[in-house]
């Protein structure tokens, strides 16, 4: 084990597993692929028991091979070597878009429901095959091979998933960027990755606003000369937008050179299909490496046998493809299946609270996905809504990104799923590919709150965050770890794969480690409890606390900052941020009792909207004297989440702070500073 406390989720979640609610719902209508929990536990035993068979078959049944695997699987955990489907080859856009075009052109592969519903509009796989082999055909011309990285800066529309097959189809690795990133962010994410060539549009539109993403681009490229050409799609239209001469290109203008056919080229199973850059314990976000094979063959595996998807389903996955939801659950796995995924580019709120029932009214989704942050709005404000809307399509409803309490689990049963939907909580990380821990719809009953058992291959394990042992009985309590490689895994961390070894596979050698607390009840069904490391979930976005710390910490008026998350009704946890000042005399330091620090409070905000991105802004800022440290110069966060959440009387041992005599301060300044502002509200 390393040095870290992977004991901290307990502090907040008194309730053990046996306490939590426990009656099953089974409610599925119809046959399901697996239909019932003894076959899933049959394949389940087999999948873990004997993966060459089973992922061989599954392999070969689900995806189109250019030339076959001659061996199962490779390497260890323990050596982070792992490989899947050794000497394959494939091509990730030809299992997604050419297979389905042939046998099916007609039908839907995305629906575009766009912020502006006059603008919506379906793309077929035929349609598909030709604007991805367009794309793939310009970067070609601009010489894009494979291995080559290429970064996507575009909003939620068809075009994002064109560019990311047409990367794909190349063999080279696309990089998506969240388009709600700042310009910095986006930046440090294209030196990282040596990005040489970026695709991105004019401006996007959401919720009825226009966002200038041309200009935040060029913002952020500014100085930066490694790329040396950016494919610019015309979202809206709008005249006057810069274009660089001789590497700025407009999408419409150079994909009308293309021919509308561009073979795939073929990539060995192990080859990057893509990096997606994710917050952890560390400032600097990282590039997590997903396969071509291995990665795509548990999107589709996770999608058709958790989903339940059937041929004709329709799947309305709410997430942005920004983020790893957006990647497997709108685009892989939906399309190597050949299943239309509907594409939205809004939010639940516009033009009303209707928005998502006339999507599932208008296009018949049969599947619905999103993370409990959207619902807990929808409950709030949106609820008498549903009712407008004939949504009885619906079959199963899928929750993501966060824990859903019991409560909103049983509200999304009823009210969105007329206690005919099966609900299912899946549990997984940009890391993981896909679904960990989920129910497979219509064969394994769920409980409310409880993302219930492992999917195939998913050696789960709790470990014993003190000993750092297993635990292997039922009704147990620690972290999330998994104990064998599964076909979908990160590879690496670009450019860095000694990250990858030391966050995920040195805490407790032999075991993939999840950052995850957990427990483990006595049906063998897994309860997720939070983060127990340095990193905080704010409405499904996944965040780090010490790359908020590090943009605070870049004002000059800052001497140091802790940043923690606190439960929030709202949006699952929220960031509260505690700021020490250089000049404990500065003109806005409310410990001086000046009234100016609104102005400090509006500045810090500012600069982490600005340096990271709008969803990353905190929802408080506490200005203090100091902060609470061990001997050895330790922030102590664990007392400023005590303060913070209004548990003071509950600080427990604070014999190891340095600075015991300044809890009273802190105490102060979060009442003055925060519970009180929020009392107002
Ligand atoms: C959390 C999102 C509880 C978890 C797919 C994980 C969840 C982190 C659930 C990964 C769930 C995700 N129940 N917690 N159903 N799903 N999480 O990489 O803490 O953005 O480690 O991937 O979200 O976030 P990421």
């Amino acid at each position: 084990m390393t040095g870290r406390d992977h004991t901290k989720v307990h502090e907040a979640h008194h309730i053990h597993a046996r306490q939590a609610p426990q009656h099953f719902y089974n409610s599925q209508p119809g046959p399901a692929y697996v239909h019932d929990m003894e076959t899933y536990k049959k394949m389940y035993k087999e999948s873990i028991e004997n993966p060459e068979e089973f992922f061989g078959k599954m392999g070969r049944d689900f995806l189109h091979w250019d030339r076959p695997f001659t061996k199962v699987q490779s390497g260890s955990l323990e050596n982070g070597d792992v490989a899947w489907f050794l000497n394959g080859e494939l091509n990730a856009s030809y299992n997604c878009v050419d297979r389905h075009a042939f046998a099916n052109p007609d039908k839907p592969a995305l629906i575009y429901e766009a912020d502006d519903e006059a603008d919506n509009k379906i793309i077929t796989f035929g349609e598909l095959l030709r604007e991805v082999s367009k794309v793939a055909g310009v970067l070609k011309s601009w010489g894009v091979k494979k291995g080559d990285t290429v970064a996507v800066y575009l909003p939620m529309i068809p075009s994002t998933v064109i560019a990311m097959l047409a990367i794909a189809r190349l063999g080279a690795v696309h990089s998506v960027i969240f388009a709600g990133f700042s310009s910095g962010s986006m930046k440090d994410r294209i030196v990282d990755a040596g990005c040489k060539v970026l695709i991105t549009c004019d401006e996007g539109r959401r919720g009825g606003k226009t966002i200038h993403t041309k200009k935040i681009v060029d913002e952020g490229l500014n100085g930066v000369d490694s790329v040396s050409h950016i494919l610019v799609f015309q979202r809206t239209g709008t005249e006057g937008i810069p274009m660089k001469a001789g590497r700025d290109f407009w999408w419409h203008e150079e994909t009308a050179k293309q021919r509308g056919y561009f073979p795939p080229v073929s990539c060995n199973a192990e080859d990057p299909l893509f990096l997606l850059y994710t917050s952890g314990s560390t400032g600097s976000p990282k590039g997590v490496v997903h396969s071509t094979g291995g990665y795509l063959l548990g999107a589709a595996l996770t999608t058709r046998y958790v989903f339940d998807i059937h041929p004709e389903d329709v799947l309305f996955t709410a997430g942005d493809v920004g983020w790893i939801t957006g990647h497997t659950y709108a685009l892989y796995g939906p399309l190597a299946l050949g299943t239309t995924s509907i594409i939205f580019e809004s939010t639940p709120a516009y033009p009303d609270y209707g928005r998502y029932w006339r999507i599932i009214q208008r296009h018949k989704a049969t599947h619905f996905y999103v993370a409990p942050t959207a619902l807990r709005l929808i409950k709030r404000v949106g609820e008498q809504e549903i009712s407008k809307y004939d949504i009885s399509s619906l079959r199963v409803l899928g929750s993501v990104g966060e824990p859903i309490s019991p409560e909103l689990w049983e509200w999304y049963h009823k009210t969105i799923g007329n206690e005919n939907c099966v609900i299912c909580d899946t549990m997984w990380q940009t890391e993981s590919g896909s679904h960990l821990i989920a129910p497979l719809a219509g064969a394994v009953p769920t409980k409310p709150g409880s993302a219930s058992v492992p999917f195939f291959g998913v050696n789960a394990a709790i470990i014993d965050p003190v000993t750092g042992v297993e635990l292997p009985e039922n009704d147990v309590e620690g972290v999330l770890a998994v104990k064998s490689p599964w076909p979908s895994m990160a590879r690496s961390i670009w450019n860095n794969h000694a990250h990858y070894i030391n966050t995920y596979m040195k805490p407790y050698p032999g075991y993939y480690f999840t950052g995850d607390g957990a427990g483990r009840d006595h049906d063998g069904y897994y309860w997720i409890r939070g983060r127990v490391d340095d990193v905080v979930n704010v409405s499904g976005h996944r965040l780090s606390t010490a790359e908020i710390e590090a943009s605070l910490g870049n004002n000059e008026a800052v001497s140091e900052a802790a940043v923690i998350g606190i439960a929030d009704e709202l949006t699952g946890q929220a960031v509260i941020a505690f700021v020490s000042l250089k000049n404990s005399a500065h003109p806005a330091n409310p410990l001086e009792g000046e009234s100016t620090a609104d102005e400090l409070h509006r500045e810090l905000i500012l600069q982490v909207r600005g340096e990271i991105g709008p969803f990353a802004s905190p929802k408080c800022i506490i200005i203090v004297k100091d902060l609470p440290k061990t001997r050895s110069g330790k922030i102590m966060r664990r007392v400023l989440r005590k303060i913070a959440s209004n548990e003071a009387d509950q600080l427990g041992d604070l014999s190891t702070l340095a600075n015991a005599d300044i809890v009273p301060s802190l105490i102060d300044a979060v009442n003055v500073q925060f519970l009180e502002k929020l009392k107002k509200k």
